[in-house]
């Protein structure tokens, strides 16, 4: 494959090429011959430091030589290796054929490892100190920034250790999550709920069910309102993984704690992505990942 846009530049690059290393042996075949006028004692007549005098030698021998052995050399390279334009070479060498051997050759070697792992179930991979390995190793490059080293996320992203799941933590959700991702929505809800105090009063009786302090009256009066809102998150409450509403009695709070924070989530709503992850991974490696991000709030006893 060639990265030139027209022919013109790769005879272009070639040809500088070609002409700078004759040029090279010109410039030594030429310097070699030159005789500069001499003074009878073989110095070019220039002197420094009162009596440091530049001898007109030739250039040494071995100098000479080593200096054609490396146009030799960068000939030879050239018709075995890509240098000259779009030529690609007598050994047929490419940068990315190169990365795609090496690769391949990585892939076979773990291919029966993870051949293993494949055949073994989600609690028995989540065991395996060699399978733990791989999997944090995955997890600290690919999911760390977003999650956390620790797994435990942080606003917005959700804590992966604690038990609580959005969207399940059975091993086949949390395999369905990474292959597919997931889209958490709650639509802006302040127009089915009603005034903004009708608002505030909902605001409330979500803190009151987890046990939170809140204002019991107001609460009270928003217990009516959140109708609207069951729909989602379940008219007990308790979240439905169907749509990844989650849990609003267990006081584990994705997008902040307290009033505010429950106000805004109803008045704006929140559009949370979870990328899909099938198009990084093979599927022995999302069952590895997955195993590992289930053994974190199920550690083996
Ligand atoms: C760009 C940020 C980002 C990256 C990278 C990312 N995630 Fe997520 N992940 C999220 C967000 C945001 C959610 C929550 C989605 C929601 O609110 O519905 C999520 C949700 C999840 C869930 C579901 C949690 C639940 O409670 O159901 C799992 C499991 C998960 N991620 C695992 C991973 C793994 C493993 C990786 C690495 C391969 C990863 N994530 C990479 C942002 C990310
Ligand atoms: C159409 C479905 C839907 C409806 C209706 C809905 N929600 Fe949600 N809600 C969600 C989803 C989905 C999320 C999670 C967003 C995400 O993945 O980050 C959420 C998140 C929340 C959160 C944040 C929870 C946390 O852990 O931080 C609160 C609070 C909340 N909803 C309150 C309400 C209230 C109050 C109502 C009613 C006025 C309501 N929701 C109506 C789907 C809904």
């Amino acid at each position: 494959m060639s990265d030139f846009t027209s022919n013109f530049w790769s005879l272009y690059v070639a040809g500088i090429t070609v002409v700078s290393i004759v040029a090279c042996l010109v410039l030594l075949w030429a310097t070699g011959k030159t005789k500069h006028m001499t003074a009878s004692d073989n110095t070019t007549g220039h002197i420094w430091d009162g009596d440091l005098r530049e001898m007109n030698n030739p250039l040494p021998r071995w100098w000479v030589y080593l200096f054609v052995i490396t146009v030799v050399f960068s000939l030879a390279y050239l018709v075995m290796y890509p240098g000259l334009g779009s030529y690609a070479g007598t050994l047929g060498w490419s940068s990315t054929g190169q990365h795609t051997a090496e690769m391949d050759k990585g892939e076979r070697e773990v291919a029966p490892l993870y051949a293993k792992f494949a055949a073994m179930k989600t609690e028995d991979v989540a065991k395996d100190p060699q399978a733990t390995a791989i999997g944090e190793r995955l997890f600290m490059n690919n999911c760390s920034q977003c999650h956390g080293s620790d797994a435990r996320g942080s606003k917005g992203f959700p804590n992966l250790t604690d038990g609580d799941w959005i969207h399940g933590g059975t091993p086949d959700k949390i395999v369905e999550t990474l292959t597919k991702g997931r889209t958490g929505m709650m639509p802006p809800m302040a127009a089915a709920v009603g005034t903004p105090d009708d608002v505030k009063n909902v605001a409330q009786y979500v803190l009151s069910l987890s046990g939170s302090p809140h204002d019991s009256v107001k609460a009270a009066l928003g217990k009516s309102k959140f109708v609207a809102c069951g729909a989602c998150h379940g008219p007990d409450a308790k979240g439905m993984q169907a749509v990844g509403a989650p849990n609003l009695t267990d006081d584990i709070w994705l997008h902040g704690y307290g009033e505010a924070a429950i106000i805004a989530m109803v008045n704006n709503g929140k559009t949370n992505v979870m990328p899909a992850q099938a198009d990084k991974f093979s599927a022995a490696q999302i069952h590895v990942l997955a195993s590992y991000v289930w053994g974190l709030s199920n550690k083996a006893k």
